[in-house]
């Protein structure tokens, strides 16, 4: 079945029908990483270029991996290595590189919007691997297949997003993501980390960590992002731990079972306790291998479906 878009630029808007084929279709996909051999053969002759204008290990690599994984040529874009530092556009690059008769272009960039830029100045199939403080649409699904895979399934599911809600693509594509399919989604963090806009998402705010695992079934932990100078919005990273922190005691406090889930990369001893990342209630690297299934499924939608 065809999605109904040719480009996955963010989950707002996305109808569940597309959201549920693209969850399916990875069913199949995960089925693959698990055999000996572990390709097939499905976007032979596509190319697709991995432009990422910002750090990342997990998404690049997985992206990378499904690309692999389905036999498609992949391409990675580097800036350091680029004419990027010799002062070409994005515009510019992006034609040059589609002049290469490239099929699909997987972006990840510190601009919110660059994903949409470049439907507009290419023809490409464009994925959003992650947009400024905008959208991350394949982790929120990677982490909604997660959830479904863990709990089987997501409608009904009582899940809290917590950490610097007002600047991660991560809680916005999940927001998004997660309320199609059925689920009653809140947020919790500092104040000064909740947007003021947020009730406008259909989503309720809680102030208390103790609260949040107390009342949902799945927290999605967030990292503190040192890089957008988050400390700016709390006296210090001391202060972040021990109120929005989630350790060991917090969970038997509760007792209660609950899934955690984490985009990574963690920082150990700031949102999680090293116990608690490496715990029984935590499906991190499970997320991680889940990514490579769902990134498979989305190349594989939009690249010969679309
Ligand atoms: N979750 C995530 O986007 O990680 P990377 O920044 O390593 O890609």
């Amino acid at each position: 079945m065809a999605l109904s878009s040719r480009h996955l630029l963010g989950l707002q808007g996305v109808p569940k029908e597309d959201i549920q084929t693209i969850l399916d279709t990875a069913i199949t996909f995960r089925e693959v990483l698990e055999r000996p051999i572990k390709r097939v053969p499905t976007l032979q002759g596509k190319t697709v270029v991995n432009l990422f204008y910002e750090s990342s290990t997990r998404t690049r690599i997985s992206f990378e991996l499904a690309e692999k994984r389905l036999s498609a040529d992949a391409i990675n874009f580097s800036v350091a290595a680029s004419s990027v530092s010799k002062g070409e556009t994005l515009k510019d690059t992006i034609r040059n590189i589609e002049a290469m008769k490239v099929d699909m272009v997987v972006v990840r960039h510190a601009c919110a919007g660059t994903p949409q830029f470049l439907t507009k100045v290419c023809d490409s199939n464009i994925i959003n691997a992650g947009d400024g403080i905008h959208e991350h649409p394949t982790q929120a699904l990677l982490d909604m297949y997660s959830i479904r895979e863990r709990l089987g399934r997501i409608e009904g599911l009582k899940v809290c997003i917590i950490g610097d809600i007002a600047h991660s693509r991560v809680a916005l594509s999940n927001i998004f993501g997660l309320r199609t399919m059925g689920a009653k989604v809140s947020v919790c963090g500092p104040s000064t980390m909740i947007p003021k806009y947020i009730n406008d998402l259909g989503v309720d705010v809680i102030f208390s960590v103790d609260e949040a695992i107390r009342e949902n079934d799945v927290i999605i932990v967030l990292r503190i992002q040192l890089e957008r100078k988050a400390r700016e919005y709390f006296p210090s990273i001391r202060e972040y731990a021990r109120y929005f922190g989630i350790d060991q005691d917090r969970l038997d406090k509760a007792g209660k079972e609950i899934l955690i889930l984490h985009p990574g990369p963690i920082n150990r001893g700031v949102e999680l306790s090293s116990e608690v990342a490496d715990g029984l209630n935590q499906i991190i690297l499970r997320q991680v291998t889940n990514g490579v299934a769902v990134r498979m499924a989305v190349l594989y939608l939009l690249g010969t479906l679309n």
